[in-house]
């Protein structure tokens, strides 16, 4: 039988004969790209449900199965089993580091991790108490000023730099973003430190650095919290086609500057649906306020005349389970022992997940905890700032944003993306 599917427009008996794709894995694809040529007509798909808008080969996700690939490897076998800054590489360049590449790796991403000068001379003019995925958003786009030569896409060593030099500076700017909301003044990064550690260090220390105590009061930086939180960089390094990747993927597609393009990912990214979700996710647990008060918010979230949702539950995509917000739950045990975390808000969310996981509405909509449930409570648990938590998403993602930007520039068949609309109007 050939691999086509005919489609006939029961009005007139006109039939349109398109080809069907098969990927390595995935869902097979209609390719109806030569559809409105063919009928005069448009495909009709809000929020991109049923759309596969480009072709890759980084990210593979089965929502049901619950399952999440980066360049073949399964989720489970990279986060807190390799550094970040391994996945980083299997992302952009297709296979994990040998030890040495993973070293030159390493101290080319230290060295790039300072900021010119001017970019500092940007954050006096935001004001105090600035959101700071606001002020990241702002910097990451000025980047492009400071970046602004045109890119050649031929020019291997300059692609390069291109790409790696974002996923260097991100924690450097997230970390000044959060000290120019809190008025204190800027450290700049230390090279001696690995990213994760060299985050923490810049978002926490002291001027001049050399102090136990640290800003946020707690003890200097445990090996523990850097491990974790570079499992939880890893656990965000990229996840195919969501809201933010198809903003960047939208930018670039223009051929907009890459970092203008990473700049509206972070934009998309804020939004309470998507990666803003781990900061509402805390926010929620200290409204619901005490184990008791459960009952009655799940109650909440059940009612369709109520707005209100549980946060950090459900998935556009993981319908069973999400495998990243597994691999949290597992370290939010580890840390739980680890840290003698004695919290409060961990106890109103075992007892939230609980309550949601046996409730039928729940369980016939296959609304899940995703990774921002499990995220926001161990961000929590290692001090963290919760207007941090989503700038820590950023900083993970960035790596997936520049990869598929790269894959989207290096793609013959790239269009400027444009879809079309059904007009209601006047
Ligand atoms: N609480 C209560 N009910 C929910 C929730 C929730 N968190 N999520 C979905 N539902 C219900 C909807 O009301 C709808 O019910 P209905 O069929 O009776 O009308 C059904 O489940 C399907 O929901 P949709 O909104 O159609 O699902 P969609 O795939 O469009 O949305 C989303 C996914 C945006 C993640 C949604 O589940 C949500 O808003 N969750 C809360 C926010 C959140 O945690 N976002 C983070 C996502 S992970 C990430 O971005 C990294």
């Amino acid at each position: 039988m050939a691999n086509t599917m005919t489609l006939v427009d029961n009005r007139n008996g006109d039939k349109y004969e398109y080809g069907i794709l098969s990927g390595t894995r995935g869902p097979d694809v209609v390719d109806i790209r030569s559809f409105y040529k063919d009928s005069g007509m448009f495909t009709y798909d809000p929020g991109y449900t049923s759309t596969a808008s480009c072709e890759s080969k980084i990210t593979f996700i089965d929502g049901e199965k619950g399952e999440l690939r980066h360049r073949g490897y399964a989720i489970a076998d990279l986060a807190g089993k390799h550094s970040y800054l391994d996945v980083c590489y299997l992302l952009m360049r297709g296979k994990l580091p040998t030890p040495e590449a993973s070293k030159d790796f390493d101290l080319e991403i230290r060295h790039r991790s300072f900021l010119h000068e001017g970019i500092l001379k940007i954050f006096d003019a935001f004001p105090s108490h600035a959101h700071p995925m606001a002020t990241i958003g702002s910097t990451v786009m000025a980047l492009s000023t400071f970046y602004k030569e045109h890119l050649n896409l031929k020019n291997e060593v300059q692609f390069k730099e291109m790409r790696r030099r974002i996923v260097a500076k991100m924690p450097t700017i997230a970390a000044m973003a959060y000290r120019n909301s809190i008025g204190v003044p800027a450290i700049y990064p230390d090279v001696d430190k690995y990213f994760t550690e060299n985050f923490l260090y810049m978002m926490r220390a002291y001027p001049g650095g050399k102090l136990k105590r640290t800003i946020m009061g707690n003890e200097e930086i445990k090996q523990v919290e850097v491990d974790a939180l570079d499992a939880i960089f890893t656990l965000h390094a990229d996840h195919e086609q969501n809201a933010s990747t198809t903003s960047v993927r939208n930018i670039g597609s223009t051929g907009a500057h890459p970092y203008v393009a990473v700049s509206a990912g972070i934009g998309a990214l804020w939004g309470p649906a998507h990666g803003g979700a781990n900061e509402k996710v805390i926010d929620q647990l200290k409204l619901i306020g005490d184990v008791a008060n459960v009952p009655s918010y799940i109650a909440k979230a059940k009612d369709r005349n109520d707005p209100f949702r549980l946060m950090g539950f459900g998935h556009r995509v993981y319908k069973n389970r999400d495998p990243r917000a597994e691999s949290l739950k597992g370290l939010q045990d580890q840390l739980r022992e680890e840290l003698n975390l004695d919290s409060k808000l961990l106890d109103i969310a075992a007892a939230v997940e609980e309550a949601a996981l046996k409730d039928d509405y729940f369980k016939d909509r296959g609304l899940y905890p995703n990774i921002d449930f499990y995220s926001g409570v161990i961000l929590t648990a290692l001090k963290i700032p919760v207007e941090m938590f989503t700038p820590i998403f950023v900083i993970g993602r960035t790596v997936g944003w520049i990869t598929q930007w790269s894959e989207l520039v290096q793609d013959p068949t790239t269009k400027i993306a444009r879809p079309r609309q059904l007009y209601t109007g006047k």
